[in-house]
């Protein structure tokens, strides 16, 4: 997609040469886009009732006189980049089948801003997506091929970087949503690592793919131990980008690869069942995130981790009451092997410590319980780093990409007491999304750190089941700042 940010011609919006121009109004405030051609044709649709000024309301001109391409009004709640995102995903939709090749965007009444701009591709771009890797026969999309942000000319080296921005992240999200919805028998932890080398070779990371043997002799029992009811080969996936000096501490990224759950020994019911073919969701974010960031270069050092495996029954998995030795050299009584996102994450925790981190962030879909928490809509976020936390909670305001701060008070500890191991890997019921974050605080005590519990917001499950790409808005933003662009 090329996206550009237009100065507005001199005689005004009606002189955009495009195919079709999508006027964003918000609900409130003056409606005027400054073209006397446009203002009269909306206020002669606000006076008949063919168009009001409430969130969601559009209306397509096809002809009006005195501009040159055909006129989508869309109403947003206000004027802010959230908002603004919003229209833009509607006013896509009301233009599909429309041959639109070039869609000129425009606010009304409202300062634009990068945030604005960067809104306008993550839509587009997310408006581009469908999946067809198993379904070659899904409708795909449409989409114009080049995308203009229509603004003052003192504005557009602002907007410009803006819509970087977006695109970057976009694909990202896209390429994160791909890989958690091709089913487990295409995305296995061998598909991943693949993946890995590839977008190494693409984005010029350093990519490190370990296999069991190697994950053996680091003496990883906590993460062998889920991956040991499988026949599909596990992977421990390394990915670097440098993008500062050598000795700057990198943000590693520490992402769940659970490839399928089905429980192990501790099964799951059958319904929905299908849904923990997005139990990499976690994963699939950090590889978004590092496709996002390979392409907007930014000055830091980030690693990425990924455990990757399959958790199944089988003779040979591990039943509950076994004792495994993590990396760590901490034992741990596996009460319940559906408890596997933990088993595989502290190891990778313990690994990060290799890297001299300046900040850790793992992100899961660990818990039912952080979804009867929060719902679908925030992420779980988990650090007894308040700067950490802090830092993490503003990049989630600036990615609209909302996560919730959860508690993780030592008295929650207790649950994970054990009579024949340093810790069991689960407590009991109440509270489990908070227990599940203690039982990895356990293996990060080497540098700042931070959970975020995904199971929530990674997917959708129903009638639109599919990856959402989800938190990929968040850890760029949050890698920006980290690189002095906030
Ligand atoms: N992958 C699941 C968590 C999950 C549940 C993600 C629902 C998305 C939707 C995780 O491995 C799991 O099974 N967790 C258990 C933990 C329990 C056994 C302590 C859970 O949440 O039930
Ligand atoms: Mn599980
Ligand atoms: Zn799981």
């Amino acid at each position: 997609m090329d996206f550009q940010a237009l100065a507005t011609p001199a005689g005004g919006l009606g002189g955009v040469a495009a195919d079709a121009l999508l006027v964003v109004l918000p609900a409130e405030g003056q409606a005027s886009t400054g073209d006397k051609a446009i203002d009269g044709a909306v206020a002669a649709a606000l006076k008949s009732g063919d168009f009001e000024r409430k969130a969601g309301r559009q209306l397509y001109l096809h002809r009006v006189e005195g501009v040159k391409a055909r006129v989508l009004l869309a109403s947003a709640k206000d004027g802010s980049a959230k908002a603004f995102r919003a229209a833009v995903v509607q006013g896509l939709g009301a233009l599909k089948g429309r041959a639109v090749r070039h869609l000129a965007v425009a606010l009304a009444g409202a300062p634009l801003s990068a945030a604005h701009a960067e809104a306008l591709a993550v839509a587009v771009e997310g408006a581009g997506y469908s999946y067809t890797h198993t379904k070659p026969s899904a409708e795909t999309v449409a989409m114009p091929t080049k995308v203009s942000l229509v603004a003052d000319k003192a504005q557009t080296a602002e907007l410009r970087a803006g819509l970087a921005q977006g695109a970057a992240i976009g694909a990202g999200v896209n390429l994160a949503r791909e890989y958690a919805n091709r089913p487990a028998n295409v995305c296995t932890p061998t598909f991943l690592g693949d993946e890995a080398k590839r977008m190494g070779r693409e984005f010029g990371f350093q990519v490190q793919v370990l296999d069991r043997k190697a994950v053996e002799k680091l003496g990883m029992g906590s993460f062998l131990s889920v991956a040991r009811g499988s026949e599909e080969p596990l992977r421990f996936i390394v990915m670097q980008y440098n993008g500062a000096a050598k000795k700057a501490a990198p943000v590693v990224l520490v992402g769940k690869g659970i490839t399928f759950d089905t429980g192990g020994i501790s099964l799951k019911p059958a319904p929905e069942m299908d849904e923990m073919k997005f139990d990499m969701g976690g994963a699939a974010s950090v590889f978004g995130t590092m496709r996002a960031i390979g392409q907007i270069k930014p000055k830091v050092n980030v690693v990425a981790i990924v455990p990757a495996c399959e958790n199944m029954p089988s003779g040979i998995a591990t039943k509950p009451g076994d004792v495994v030795t993590s990396m760590s050299g901490q034992t741990i009584e596996i009460l319940n092997t559906d408890a596997e996102g933990r088993l595989i994450l502290c190891d990778a925790l313990t690994y990060a410590e290799r890297f001299k981190p300046a900040a850790v962030v793992d992100i899961a879909t660990l818990t039912g319980a952080c979804v009867i928490a929060l719902g679908n809509h925030h992420a779980g976020l988990f650090s007894p780093d308040d700067a950490l936390a802090d830092e993490l909670l503003a990049a989630s305001r600036r990615a609209e990409d909302p996560a919730w701060r959860m508690p993780l008070d030592e008295e929650y500890d207790e649950a994970l007491k054990s009579n024949f191991a340093d810790m069991a890997n689960v407590g009991s019921r109440a509270g489990g999304s908070i227990t599940a974050a203690k039982f990895l605080q356990r293996f990060t005590k080497a540098y700042p750190w931070a959970h975020l519990d995904v199971a929530g917001v990674a997917y959708r499950g129903g009638a639109n089941k599919g990856a959402t790409g989800r938190p990929v808005g968040l850890l760029t933003h949050f890698v920006l700042a980290r690189a002095g662009r906030g």
